[in-house]
């Protein structure tokens, strides 16, 4: 790994709104897809990208699914300890503690991907790493209790989506969402 960049990903309704019930407010099987390819994907086969995640969207991942294969999982939580989480989960008090982590494992990881909920994406978007937010743009109205803050145009610059994102626009269940990225060079 170089110097750390993390990499935001999220979808998103048009009152930016991400979750309802500790569970997404729609189910994107092409978006799901998306995030398992992007976070999944390295370069390097030696090497596995880490996911970094809040507690609840943990508990919000079917537990037959988690942890998410083939990356390394993180999880940010005061309360949880080892005795709640499988051996090959880590646990961090805080997103620094988290970073720090990362940093341990240097040689094995490739990119640092930040998977939410809220109080995580505020902490990748807002802190003093260069970051890029991959962001799945869910074109309908749900009813949301989980928001990503607002991404501010004077400090991320919309960029053309590199070739492993599609730029054209899908449809699940009748809702249409189209991918968009976002960087973050220098706070
Ligand atoms: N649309 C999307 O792309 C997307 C992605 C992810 C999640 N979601 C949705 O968002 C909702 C979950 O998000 P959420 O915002 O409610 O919760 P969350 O961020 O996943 O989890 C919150 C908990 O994580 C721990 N935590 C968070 N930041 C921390 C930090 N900096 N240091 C230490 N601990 C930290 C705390 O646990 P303790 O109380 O144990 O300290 C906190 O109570 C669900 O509805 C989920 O489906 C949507």
């Amino acid at each position: 790994m170089s110097k750390a960049k993390l990499n935001v990903v999220v979808a998103a309704c048009n009152n930016m709104g991400i979750g309802i019930n500790g569970k997404l407010p729609w189910r994107l099987k092409q978006d799901m897809a998306f995030f398992k390819k992007i976070t999944s994907s390295t370069n390097d086969p030696e090497r596995k990208n880490v996911v970094i995640m809040g507690k609840n969207t943990w508990l919000s991942i079917p537990a037959k699914f988690r942890p998410l294969s083939g990356r390394v999982n993180i999880v940010l939580s005061t309360t949880l300890t080892e005795v709640h989480v499988p051996k090959d989960v880590y646990l961090a008090k805080t997103f620094e503690d988290a970073m720090n982590l990362v940093d341990s494992m240097e040689s094995t990881i490739e990119e640092i991907f930040v998977i939410g909920g809220a109080s995580v994406y505020n902490a990748a978007m807002f802190g003093s790493y260069p970051c890029r937010i991959y962001l799945s743009r869910v074109l309908d109205d749900f009813k949301c209790d989980t928001f990503l803050p607002e991404i501010d145009e004077k400090v991320f610059t919309k960029i053309t989506n590199p070739s492993s994102v599609p730029v054209n626009e899908f449809e699940d269940n009748g809702t249409k969402f189209h991918i968009v990225v976002y960087e973050k060079y220098f706070n």
